[in-house]
Protein backbone atom coordinates (compact mmCIF):
# COMPACT_ATOMS: atom_id res chain seq x y z
CA UNK A 1 0.00 0.00 0.00
CA UNK A 2 0.86 3.77 0.13
CA UNK A 3 3.04 5.06 2.43
CA UNK A 4 1.23 7.47 4.71
CA UNK A 5 2.60 11.13 6.13
CA UNK A 6 1.69 13.00 8.73
CA UNK A 7 1.22 16.84 8.68
CA UNK A 8 1.31 18.45 11.62
CA UNK A 9 -0.17 22.40 11.87
CA UNK A 10 0.22 24.13 15.31
CA UNK A 11 -2.13 26.60 15.36
CA UNK A 12 -1.39 29.46 16.99
CA UNK A 13 2.57 28.76 16.56
CA UNK A 14 3.67 32.16 17.83
CA UNK A 15 2.03 31.39 21.18
CA UNK A 16 3.67 30.53 24.66
CA UNK A 17 2.22 27.08 24.66
CA UNK A 18 3.18 26.50 21.09
CA UNK A 19 6.76 27.88 22.31
CA UNK A 20 6.96 26.55 25.58
CA UNK A 21 5.43 22.87 25.27
CA UNK A 22 4.70 22.08 20.76
CA UNK A 23 8.12 22.80 19.37
CA UNK A 24 10.04 21.00 22.13
CA UNK A 25 8.24 17.74 22.58
CA UNK A 26 7.72 17.33 18.78
CA UNK A 27 11.45 18.04 18.98
CA UNK A 28 12.14 15.55 21.23
CA UNK A 29 9.88 12.99 19.55
CA UNK A 30 11.51 13.25 16.76
CA UNK A 31 15.00 13.34 18.35
CA UNK A 32 13.86 10.05 20.52
CA UNK A 33 12.74 8.28 16.81
CA UNK A 34 8.87 8.13 17.26
CA UNK A 35 7.50 10.78 15.27
CA UNK A 36 6.87 8.63 11.79
CA UNK A 37 9.45 8.03 8.98
CA UNK A 38 7.15 11.38 7.39
CA UNK A 39 6.36 14.04 8.60
CA UNK A 40 5.76 18.22 8.40
CA UNK A 41 5.22 20.26 10.75
CA UNK A 42 3.79 24.24 9.78
CA UNK A 43 2.87 27.09 12.42
CA UNK A 44 -0.08 28.85 11.42
CA UNK A 45 -0.78 32.38 12.91
CA UNK A 46 -1.78 36.11 12.01
CA UNK A 47 1.29 37.67 12.07
CA UNK A 48 3.58 37.53 9.01
CA UNK A 49 6.51 35.60 8.90
CA UNK A 50 8.65 33.74 6.80
CA UNK A 51 9.83 29.84 7.50
CA UNK A 52 13.60 31.00 8.23
CA UNK A 53 11.52 33.40 10.57
CA UNK A 54 9.53 30.59 12.44
CA UNK A 55 12.85 28.22 12.26
CA UNK A 56 14.55 31.04 14.21
CA UNK A 57 11.87 31.43 16.36
CA UNK A 58 11.42 27.34 17.29
CA UNK A 59 15.21 26.76 17.46
CA UNK A 60 15.75 29.18 20.37
CA UNK A 61 13.10 27.17 22.09
CA UNK A 62 14.74 23.55 21.56
CA UNK A 63 17.05 22.28 23.79
CA UNK A 64 19.26 18.88 23.60
CA UNK A 65 17.84 17.74 27.15
CA UNK A 66 17.73 14.67 26.60
CA UNK A 67 21.36 13.69 26.38
CA UNK A 68 24.20 15.60 25.13
CA UNK A 69 25.38 13.47 22.97
CA UNK A 70 27.30 14.70 19.47
CA UNK A 71 24.66 14.59 17.00
CA UNK A 72 22.11 16.89 18.86
CA UNK A 73 22.80 19.78 16.56
CA UNK A 74 22.56 18.34 13.65
CA UNK A 75 19.06 16.64 14.88
CA UNK A 76 17.67 20.29 15.67
CA UNK A 77 18.90 21.29 12.16
CA UNK A 78 16.95 18.30 10.41
CA UNK A 79 14.14 18.80 12.17
CA UNK A 80 13.94 22.56 11.58
CA UNK A 81 14.15 21.92 7.75
CA UNK A 82 10.62 19.98 8.24
CA UNK A 83 9.24 23.04 10.10
CA UNK A 84 6.88 25.74 8.03
CA UNK A 85 4.84 28.30 8.23
CA UNK A 86 1.42 29.55 7.21
CA UNK A 87 0.11 33.41 8.27
CA UNK A 88 -3.41 33.35 8.02
CA UNK A 89 -6.96 34.61 10.29
CA UNK A 90 -8.03 31.96 11.82
CA UNK A 91 -11.45 32.38 11.03
CA UNK A 92 -10.57 32.58 7.22
CA UNK A 93 -11.61 29.49 4.99
CA UNK A 94 -9.72 30.57 1.99
CA UNK A 95 -6.26 31.01 4.51
CA UNK A 96 -6.55 27.70 5.81
CA UNK A 97 -7.63 26.84 1.63
CA UNK A 98 -3.52 28.26 1.09
CA UNK A 99 -2.67 26.24 3.89
CA UNK A 100 -3.91 22.74 2.22
CA UNK A 101 -2.35 23.43 -0.76
CA UNK A 102 1.06 23.91 0.85
CA UNK A 103 0.83 21.00 3.03
CA UNK A 104 -0.19 18.97 -0.35
CA UNK A 105 3.26 19.75 -1.55
CA UNK A 106 4.89 17.75 0.70
CA UNK A 107 1.69 14.86 0.99
CA UNK A 108 2.22 13.91 -2.93
CA UNK A 109 1.28 10.25 -3.91
CA UNK A 110 0.83 9.61 0.01
CA UNK A 111 -1.96 8.84 2.57
CA UNK A 112 -2.24 12.48 3.84
CA UNK A 113 -2.99 12.12 7.75
CA UNK A 114 -3.74 16.01 9.33
CA UNK A 115 -3.11 16.78 13.08
CA UNK A 116 -3.88 20.04 14.09
CA UNK A 117 -2.76 21.54 17.40
CA UNK A 118 -5.07 24.17 18.67
CA UNK A 119 -3.05 26.48 20.34
CA UNK A 120 -5.30 29.53 20.82
CA UNK A 121 -8.12 30.54 22.58
CA UNK A 122 -10.98 28.73 23.13
CA UNK A 123 -13.19 31.73 21.75
CA UNK A 124 -11.72 30.80 18.26
CA UNK A 125 -11.73 26.90 18.76
CA UNK A 126 -15.03 26.33 16.73
CA UNK A 127 -13.74 28.89 13.53
CA UNK A 128 -10.88 26.60 13.55
CA UNK A 129 -12.06 23.77 13.42
CA UNK A 130 -14.84 25.04 10.71
CA UNK A 131 -11.70 26.21 8.67
CA UNK A 132 -9.80 22.96 8.84
CA UNK A 133 -12.54 20.71 8.30
CA UNK A 134 -13.98 22.50 5.10
CA UNK A 135 -10.88 23.79 3.79
CA UNK A 136 -7.55 21.67 4.79
CA UNK A 137 -8.81 18.33 5.64
CA UNK A 138 -7.10 15.21 4.91
CA UNK A 139 -8.53 13.83 1.65
CA UNK A 140 -7.80 10.02 1.51
CA UNK A 141 -6.32 9.65 5.46
CA UNK A 142 -7.31 11.03 8.96
CA UNK A 143 -7.82 14.32 10.38
CA UNK A 144 -7.80 15.14 13.93
CA UNK A 145 -7.76 17.86 16.21
CA UNK A 146 -6.51 18.36 19.36
CA UNK A 147 -7.63 21.33 22.24
CA UNK A 148 -6.67 22.08 25.25
CA UNK A 149 -8.77 23.70 28.57
CA UNK A 150 -10.61 26.00 29.08
CA UNK A 151 -12.94 23.96 27.76
CA UNK A 152 -16.03 26.83 29.01
CA UNK A 153 -16.52 28.23 32.16
CA UNK A 154 -19.40 25.72 33.38
CA UNK A 155 -21.90 23.19 32.10
CA UNK A 156 -23.29 24.61 30.08
CA UNK A 157 -20.61 27.22 28.38
CA UNK A 158 -18.60 23.83 27.94
CA UNK A 159 -21.58 21.69 25.93
CA UNK A 160 -21.86 24.98 23.74
CA UNK A 161 -18.53 24.54 22.61
CA UNK A 162 -19.07 20.62 22.51
CA UNK A 163 -21.65 21.51 20.04
CA UNK A 164 -19.66 24.17 18.11
CA UNK A 165 -16.93 21.60 17.44
CA UNK A 166 -18.92 19.07 16.58
CA UNK A 167 -20.50 20.49 13.90
CA UNK A 168 -17.60 20.40 12.03
CA UNK A 169 -15.68 17.13 14.18
CA UNK A 170 -17.13 13.51 14.89
CA UNK A 171 -16.18 12.87 18.64
CA UNK A 172 -13.39 10.47 17.55
CA UNK A 173 -11.67 13.27 15.80
CA UNK A 174 -11.21 15.63 18.90
CA UNK A 175 -8.63 14.87 21.14
CA UNK A 176 -8.96 17.20 24.22
CA UNK A 177 -5.99 17.42 26.57
CA UNK A 178 -5.89 17.15 30.07
CA UNK A 179 -1.43 17.48 30.58
CA UNK A 180 -1.93 15.66 34.09
CA UNK A 181 -2.98 12.41 32.42
CA UNK A 182 0.08 12.57 30.59
CA UNK A 183 2.49 12.68 33.53
CA UNK A 184 4.65 9.72 34.25
CA UNK A 185 3.15 9.07 37.53
CA UNK A 186 -0.75 9.70 36.95
CA UNK A 187 -0.38 7.13 33.79
CA UNK A 188 1.31 4.80 36.60
CA UNK A 189 -0.96 5.00 38.81
CA UNK A 190 -3.00 2.25 37.10
CA UNK A 191 0.23 -0.09 36.89
CA UNK A 192 0.48 0.39 40.32
CA UNK A 193 -3.18 -0.58 41.48
CA UNK A 194 -3.55 -3.06 38.84
CA UNK A 195 -0.39 -5.08 38.45
CA UNK A 196 0.23 -5.22 42.22
CA UNK A 197 -1.65 -7.83 44.37
CA UNK A 198 -0.88 -5.68 47.20
CA UNK A 199 -2.58 -2.36 46.61
CA UNK A 200 -5.99 -3.22 44.89
CA UNK A 201 -7.03 -5.34 47.48
CA UNK A 202 -7.02 -2.25 50.09
CA UNK A 203 -8.27 -0.15 47.29
CA UNK A 204 -11.35 0.86 49.11
CA UNK A 205 -13.56 2.20 51.81
CA UNK A 206 -12.85 -0.97 54.05
CA UNK A 207 -8.64 -0.15 54.28
CA UNK A 208 -8.68 3.79 53.04
CA UNK A 209 -9.61 6.29 55.46
CA UNK A 210 -9.21 9.13 53.11
CA UNK A 211 -7.58 10.25 50.15
CA UNK A 212 -5.94 13.66 49.35
CA UNK A 213 -5.24 15.25 46.07
CA UNK A 214 -2.90 17.73 46.37
CA UNK A 215 -1.24 20.85 44.04
CA UNK A 216 0.89 23.58 45.12
CA UNK A 217 3.15 26.19 43.48
CA UNK A 218 5.57 28.51 45.23
CA UNK A 219 4.55 31.67 42.75
CA UNK A 220 1.25 33.64 41.74
CA UNK A 221 -0.04 34.64 38.38
CA UNK A 222 2.83 36.75 37.80
CA UNK A 223 1.30 38.60 34.19
CA UNK A 224 -1.08 35.77 33.36
CA UNK A 225 -3.46 37.29 35.79
CA UNK A 226 -6.04 38.40 32.73
CA UNK A 227 -6.92 34.40 31.98
CA UNK A 228 -6.84 33.47 35.41
CA UNK A 229 -9.17 35.80 37.05
CA UNK A 230 -12.09 34.89 35.01
CA UNK A 231 -11.66 31.27 35.83
CA UNK A 232 -10.03 30.76 39.25
CA UNK A 233 -8.25 27.93 40.37
CA UNK A 234 -11.36 25.54 40.90
CA UNK A 235 -11.69 25.87 36.75
CA UNK A 236 -7.70 25.82 36.52
CA UNK A 237 -6.75 22.81 38.34
CA UNK A 238 -9.27 20.79 40.31
CA UNK A 239 -12.41 20.65 37.52
CA UNK A 240 -9.50 18.46 35.56
CA UNK A 241 -6.25 18.06 36.64
CA UNK A 242 -7.37 16.50 40.13
CA UNK A 243 -10.12 15.45 39.09
CA UNK A 244 -9.20 13.26 36.52
CA UNK A 245 -6.61 11.81 38.83
CA UNK A 246 -9.46 11.48 41.19
CA UNK A 247 -11.11 9.32 38.67
CA UNK A 248 -8.13 6.88 37.67
CA UNK A 249 -7.69 6.52 41.08
CA UNK A 250 -11.08 5.25 42.29
CA UNK A 251 -12.31 3.90 39.34
CA UNK A 252 -13.05 0.29 38.81
CA UNK A 253 -11.15 -1.87 37.41
CA UNK A 254 -11.48 -1.45 33.05
CA UNK A 255 -12.18 -4.56 31.16
CA UNK A 256 -9.07 -4.01 29.38
CA UNK A 257 -6.67 -1.29 28.72
CA UNK A 258 -8.94 -0.02 25.43
CA UNK A 259 -9.58 3.75 25.59
CA UNK A 260 -13.02 3.22 25.35
CA UNK A 261 -12.74 0.64 28.65
CA UNK A 262 -10.69 2.99 30.58
CA UNK A 263 -12.88 6.31 29.76
CA UNK A 264 -16.20 4.44 30.51
CA UNK A 265 -14.95 3.73 33.80
CA UNK A 266 -13.66 6.81 34.86
CA UNK A 267 -17.03 8.24 33.58
CA UNK A 268 -18.48 6.03 36.36
CA UNK A 269 -16.95 7.64 39.21
CA UNK A 270 -17.53 10.79 37.94
CA UNK A 271 -21.52 10.51 37.83
CA UNK A 272 -21.60 8.32 41.25
CA UNK A 273 -20.12 11.76 42.62
CA UNK A 274 -22.31 14.49 44.27
CA UNK A 275 -22.03 18.25 42.82
CA UNK A 276 -19.32 19.77 45.13
CA UNK A 277 -21.36 21.42 47.51
CA UNK A 278 -20.72 24.74 49.42
CA UNK A 279 -20.04 23.97 52.98
CA UNK A 280 -17.11 21.42 51.12
CA UNK A 281 -14.99 24.35 49.97
CA UNK A 282 -12.65 26.79 51.01
CA UNK A 283 -11.34 29.11 48.97
CA UNK A 284 -8.31 31.98 49.31
CA UNK A 285 -6.53 34.68 47.94
CA UNK A 286 -2.89 35.58 48.30
CA UNK A 287 -1.84 38.85 49.69
CA UNK A 288 1.11 40.34 49.46
CA UNK A 289 4.01 39.11 52.07
CA UNK A 290 7.46 40.56 53.32
CA UNK A 291 10.29 37.91 54.12
CA UNK A 292 13.70 38.44 54.16
CA UNK A 293 13.80 42.07 53.24
CA UNK A 294 12.02 41.08 49.66
CA UNK A 295 7.92 42.10 48.79
CA UNK A 296 5.94 39.33 47.50
CA UNK A 297 3.07 40.66 45.49
CA UNK A 298 -0.97 40.24 46.47
CA UNK A 299 -3.22 38.34 43.86
CA UNK A 300 -4.82 41.71 42.95
CA UNK A 301 -1.34 43.70 42.65
CA UNK A 302 -0.89 41.51 39.51
CA UNK A 303 -1.77 44.57 37.13
CA UNK A 304 -3.64 42.23 34.70
CA UNK A 305 -6.23 41.47 37.88
CA UNK A 306 -8.77 43.80 38.84
CA UNK A 307 -8.07 45.40 42.26
CA UNK A 308 -11.32 43.99 43.73
CA UNK A 309 -11.04 40.43 42.62
CA UNK A 310 -12.55 37.72 44.44
CA UNK A 311 -10.91 35.19 42.36
CA UNK A 312 -9.67 32.59 44.61
CA UNK A 313 -6.09 31.54 43.81
CA UNK A 314 -6.73 28.77 46.69
CA UNK A 315 -9.40 26.32 46.82
CA UNK A 316 -9.86 23.27 49.66
CA UNK A 317 -12.92 20.96 48.62
CA UNK A 318 -14.03 17.66 50.08
CA UNK A 319 -15.96 15.61 47.70
CA UNK A 320 -17.48 11.73 47.76
CA UNK A 321 -18.24 9.38 45.91
CA UNK A 322 -21.48 7.14 46.11
CA UNK A 323 -20.73 3.88 45.11
CA UNK A 324 -20.57 0.75 47.03
CA UNK A 325 -16.27 0.81 46.89
CA UNK A 326 -15.83 4.25 48.21
CA UNK A 327 -19.13 5.38 49.98
CA UNK A 328 -18.27 7.85 53.35
CA UNK A 329 -14.63 8.02 52.04
CA UNK A 330 -13.22 11.81 51.95
CA UNK A 331 -11.60 12.84 48.47
CA UNK A 332 -10.09 16.00 49.19
CA UNK A 333 -8.62 18.05 47.20
CA UNK A 334 -6.39 21.18 47.41
CA UNK A 335 -5.10 23.81 45.15
CA UNK A 336 -3.30 27.03 45.17
CA UNK A 337 -0.97 29.33 43.76
CA UNK A 338 1.56 31.53 45.52
CA UNK A 339 2.10 28.96 48.45
CA UNK A 340 5.35 27.79 50.32
CA UNK A 341 6.45 24.92 47.91
CA UNK A 342 5.65 23.45 44.26
CA UNK A 343 3.85 19.67 44.16
CA UNK A 344 2.17 17.73 43.50
CA UNK A 345 1.07 14.25 44.88
CA UNK A 346 -1.84 11.89 45.95
CA UNK A 347 -1.75 10.69 49.55
CA UNK A 348 -3.82 7.94 50.58
CA UNK A 349 -3.90 7.84 54.40
CA UNK A 350 -5.20 4.07 55.33
CA UNK A 351 -7.18 2.69 58.51
CA UNK A 352 -6.42 1.84 62.05
CA UNK A 353 -5.03 -1.54 62.36
CA UNK A 354 -8.15 -3.21 64.31
CA UNK A 355 -6.78 -4.11 67.75
CA UNK A 356 -3.17 -2.73 67.30
CA UNK A 357 -0.68 -4.52 70.05
CA UNK A 358 1.39 -1.88 69.79
CA UNK A 359 -1.10 0.92 70.31
CA UNK A 360 0.31 2.10 73.74
CA UNK A 361 3.85 2.97 71.64
CA UNK A 362 2.32 5.96 70.05
CA UNK A 363 0.51 7.43 72.50
CA UNK A 364 -2.70 9.32 72.31
CA UNK A 365 -2.06 10.38 68.33
CA UNK A 366 -2.75 7.60 66.96
CA UNK A 367 -3.62 8.74 63.96
CA UNK A 368 -0.56 9.59 62.95
CA UNK A 369 0.42 5.58 63.12
CA UNK A 370 -1.81 4.76 60.44
CA UNK A 371 -0.09 3.76 56.74
CA UNK A 372 0.12 6.19 54.03
CA UNK A 373 0.65 6.02 50.73
CA UNK A 374 2.31 8.71 49.15
CA UNK A 375 2.10 9.28 45.46
CA UNK A 376 4.81 12.23 44.25
CA UNK A 377 3.52 13.30 40.72
CA UNK A 378 6.14 16.15 40.64
CA UNK A 379 8.59 17.28 41.32
CA UNK A 380 10.90 14.57 42.11
CA UNK A 381 8.59 12.06 41.12
CA UNK A 382 8.60 9.41 44.06
CA UNK A 383 6.45 6.41 45.35
CA UNK A 384 6.52 5.92 48.95
CA UNK A 385 4.30 4.03 51.62
CA UNK A 386 4.93 5.24 55.47
CA UNK A 387 5.21 2.29 57.84
CA UNK A 388 5.65 1.62 61.52
CA UNK A 389 8.77 0.11 62.56
CA UNK A 390 11.20 -0.74 65.34
CA UNK A 391 13.68 1.24 66.30
CA UNK A 392 16.36 -1.27 66.43
CA UNK A 393 17.43 -1.78 70.12
CA UNK A 394 17.01 -3.69 72.97
CA UNK A 395 13.84 -1.51 73.67
CA UNK A 396 11.02 -1.81 72.44
CA UNK A 397 10.25 1.77 70.43
CA UNK A 398 8.83 2.65 66.74
CA UNK A 399 9.03 5.19 64.78
CA UNK A 400 7.86 5.92 61.00
CA UNK A 401 10.00 4.79 57.82
CA UNK A 402 9.26 5.35 54.74
CA UNK A 403 9.39 2.46 52.04
CA UNK A 404 10.61 4.38 49.39
CA UNK A 405 10.47 4.51 45.40
CA UNK A 406 12.51 7.66 44.54
CA UNK A 407 12.78 7.63 40.51
CA UNK A 408 16.16 9.89 39.99
CA UNK A 409 17.54 7.05 42.48
CA UNK A 410 15.97 3.76 40.47
CA UNK A 411 15.67 4.94 36.94
CA UNK A 412 18.51 6.78 35.04
CA UNK A 413 16.13 7.98 32.14
CA UNK A 414 15.11 11.23 32.23
CA UNK A 415 10.96 11.50 32.37
CA UNK A 416 9.36 12.79 29.32
CA UNK A 417 7.45 15.58 29.28
CA UNK A 418 3.38 15.15 29.30
CA UNK A 419 3.10 16.59 26.08
CA UNK A 420 5.97 14.45 24.07
CA UNK A 421 3.77 11.39 25.46
CA UNK A 422 -0.18 13.16 24.22
CA UNK A 423 1.05 14.33 21.20
CA UNK A 424 2.47 10.92 20.00
CA UNK A 425 -0.33 9.40 21.13
CA UNK A 426 -2.36 11.48 19.11
CA UNK A 427 -0.46 10.77 15.97
CA UNK A 428 -1.03 6.99 17.21
CA UNK A 429 -4.29 7.61 17.41
CA UNK A 430 -4.62 6.11 21.52
CA UNK A 431 -7.25 8.09 23.21
CA UNK A 432 -6.62 6.60 26.78
CA UNK A 433 -5.43 10.02 27.67
CA UNK A 434 -7.95 12.32 26.32
CA UNK A 435 -10.94 13.59 27.12
CA UNK A 436 -13.92 12.39 26.29
CA UNK A 437 -17.03 14.56 26.00
CA UNK A 438 -19.33 12.39 28.23
CA UNK A 439 -16.49 13.06 30.96
CA UNK A 440 -16.19 16.80 30.61
CA UNK A 441 -19.65 17.07 31.27
CA UNK A 442 -20.03 14.54 33.54
CA UNK A 443 -16.82 16.97 35.86
CA UNK A 444 -18.69 20.41 34.89
CA UNK A 445 -21.43 18.97 36.69
CA UNK A 446 -19.72 18.55 39.21
CA UNK A 447 -18.15 21.73 39.70
CA UNK A 448 -20.99 24.35 37.86
CA UNK A 449 -23.73 24.54 40.70
CA UNK A 450 -20.67 25.51 43.29
CA UNK A 451 -19.10 28.01 41.45
CA UNK A 452 -22.20 29.74 40.43
CA UNK A 453 -23.24 29.82 44.20
CA UNK A 454 -19.65 31.16 45.05
CA UNK A 455 -19.57 33.56 41.84
CA UNK A 456 -23.74 35.04 42.57
CA UNK A 457 -23.08 35.43 46.54
CA UNK A 458 -19.46 36.99 45.77
CA UNK A 459 -18.49 34.91 48.51
CA UNK A 460 -14.65 36.88 49.42
CA UNK A 461 -11.71 34.52 49.71
CA UNK A 462 -9.52 34.65 52.86
CA UNK A 463 -6.43 35.76 52.38
CA UNK A 464 -3.62 34.14 52.65
CA UNK A 465 0.28 35.30 52.76
CA UNK A 466 2.39 34.81 49.55
CA UNK A 467 4.70 32.24 50.60
CA UNK A 468 2.19 30.71 53.10
CA UNK A 469 0.46 27.59 53.43
CA UNK A 470 -2.48 28.53 52.69
CA UNK A 471 -5.79 29.92 54.40
CA UNK A 472 -6.69 27.60 57.83
CA UNK A 473 -10.10 27.31 56.88
CA UNK A 474 -8.60 24.13 54.95
CA UNK A 475 -7.83 22.80 58.18
CA UNK A 476 -11.08 23.07 59.71
CA UNK A 477 -12.80 21.80 56.45
CA UNK A 478 -10.32 18.92 56.60
CA UNK A 479 -10.93 18.19 60.55
CA UNK A 480 -15.07 18.13 59.90
CA UNK A 481 -14.15 14.99 58.13
CA UNK A 482 -11.47 13.71 61.10
CA UNK A 483 -8.93 14.37 57.95
CA UNK A 484 -5.27 15.99 58.99
CA UNK A 485 -3.65 17.38 55.48
CA UNK A 486 -0.39 14.62 55.16
CA UNK A 487 1.55 17.22 53.61
CA UNK A 488 1.59 19.87 56.71
CA UNK A 489 1.71 17.23 59.55
C1 LIG B 1 -2.16 24.58 33.81
C2 LIG B 1 -2.73 25.73 34.59
O1 LIG B 1 -3.20 23.77 33.33
O2 LIG B 1 -1.32 23.82 34.65
C3 LIG B 1 -1.63 26.58 35.19
O3 LIG B 1 -3.53 26.53 33.72
C4 LIG B 1 -0.67 25.73 35.98
O4 LIG B 1 -2.18 27.57 36.03
C5 LIG B 1 -0.21 24.52 35.15
O5 LIG B 1 0.44 26.51 36.34
C6 LIG B 1 0.62 23.57 35.97
O6 LIG B 1 1.16 22.60 35.13
P1 LIG B 1 2.52 21.87 35.50
O7 LIG B 1 2.68 20.81 34.47
O8 LIG B 1 3.57 22.93 35.46
O9 LIG B 1 2.33 21.34 36.88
Amino acid sequence: GNESTVSITVVGASGDLAKKKIFPALFALYYEGCLPKHFTIFGYARSRMTDAELRNLVGQTLTCRIDQRENCSDKMDEFLKRCFYHSGQYDSEENFAELDNKLKEHETGMVANRLYYLSIPPNIFVDVARCASTSASSANGWTRVIVEKPFGRDSESSAALTRGLKRYLVEDQIFRIDHYLGKELVENLSVLRFSNLVFEPLWSRQYIRNVQLIFSEDFGTEGRGGYFDSYGIIRDIMQNHLLQILALFAMETPVSLDAEDIRNEKVKVLRSMKPLQLENVVIGQYKSHTKGGVTYPAYIDDRTVPKDSVTPTFAAAALFINNARWDGVPFLMKAGKALHTKRAEIRVQFRHVPGNLYKRSFGTDLDRATNELVIRVQPDEAIYLKINNKIPGLGMRLDRSKLNLHYAARYSKEIPDAYERLLLDAIEGERRLFIRSDELDAAWELFTPVLKELEDKKIAPELYPYGSRGPVGAHYLAAKYNVRWGDLS
